[in-house]
């Protein structure tokens, strides 16, 4: 007898060795099908797997640590707001590579008429279906996201979790939240709105006042000490290029880490 052959007989003899109903039999017989050609059974077996490791990651709340009976809350749901940021940095990501279809980083406009990047965002505000809502859910994705990072932050250190061993995700989401302002500040020039120039003019007279190497600064992320193409032309290429590959590859490595060393416990 073939090895398939003696598999759906001993199939047979286990059914019939139980007392199933015709449902039950029915339903084993579909599983039992699927299984053969997919794999059902291992896969699950691996999720499994999959799931109690996940799980051996999660911190104990105080309630279970102690044996609390579960009789109070404490502030297990903080330990959210990492993945919040997650989320949000994905939502702005992807409204914001949907942006990129429409938005053009040009400065200059005829004398008088308004720039080719503020009309290209009021276009998308105007013209475009769906542009309107699409501009907002960028924007509050990016703004949600600053917020949560900074409540993951403040989380992150009342909990103590920045202690050892892990100092170097610590020092690794200094390096996000700065970024994540960067990202904030260089979108926020974009428009090419009053806003956005008082903001940019603003930037270039900090850049100027660090000692010694102030003129450098504001030459090499403004490009030039007055508000240019060269400036929008910086901004754009580290806010769709630079930034989103590098943050990207961070929280990668960030979420890495902490898949390595598990959830710290509240000390
Ligand atoms: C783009 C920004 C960031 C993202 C997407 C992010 C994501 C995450 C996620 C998903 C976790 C798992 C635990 C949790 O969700 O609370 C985590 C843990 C951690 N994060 Fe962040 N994070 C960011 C910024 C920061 C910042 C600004 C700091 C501190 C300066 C920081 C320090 C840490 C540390 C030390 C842990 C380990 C905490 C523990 O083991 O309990 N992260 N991060």
């Amino acid at each position: 007898m073939s090895l398939e052959k003696k598999d759906e007989h001993d199939h047979k003899g286990w059914m019939e060795s139980r007392d199933l109903t015709a449902v039950e039999t029915r339903y084993l017989a579909i599983l039992m099908w699927l299984d053969k050609r997919l794999r059902l059974v291992d896969y699950l077996e691996l999720l499994e797997d999959m799931y109690y490791k996940v799980n051996l990651q999660m911190p104990k709340s105080h309630t279970e640590q102690y044996g609390l009976d579960n009789k109070f809350w404490y502030w297990y749901p903080l330990y959210a707001l990492g993945s919040f940021s997650t989320l949000a940095y994905l939502v702005a990501a992807t409204s914001g590579a949907l942006l990129g279809f429409y938005y053009a980083p040009a400065a200059a406009g005829a004398t008088g008429d308004p720039t080719v990047a503020y009309a290209s965002v009021t276009s998308i505000m105007t013209d475009l279906n769906f542009g309107y809502m699409l501009r907002s859910i960028h924007r509050w994705a990016a703004q949600v996201m600053t917020a949560a990072v900074f409540l993951h932050m403040l989380r992150v250190y009342f909990t103590g979790a920045y202690k050892e061993p892990r100092e170097l995700n610590w020092i690794l989401g200094i390096v996000l939240i700065s970024m994540t302002m960067v990202f904030g500040y260089s979108g926020y020039l974009l428009p090419w709105n009053q806003l956005s120039f008082w903001a940019g003019q603003i930037g270039v007279e900090m850049a100027l006042s660090i000692p010694m190497a102030g003129e450098w600064v504001a030459q090499l992320l403004f490009g030039g000490f007055t508000l240019t193409q060269a400036t929008l032309q910086r901004m754009y290429i580290l806010h769709v290029f630079f930034l989103p590959f590098v943050v990207t590859m961070l929280i990668a490595i960030h979420i890495g880490i902490v898949w390595m060393q598990g959830i710290a416990e509240p000390h």
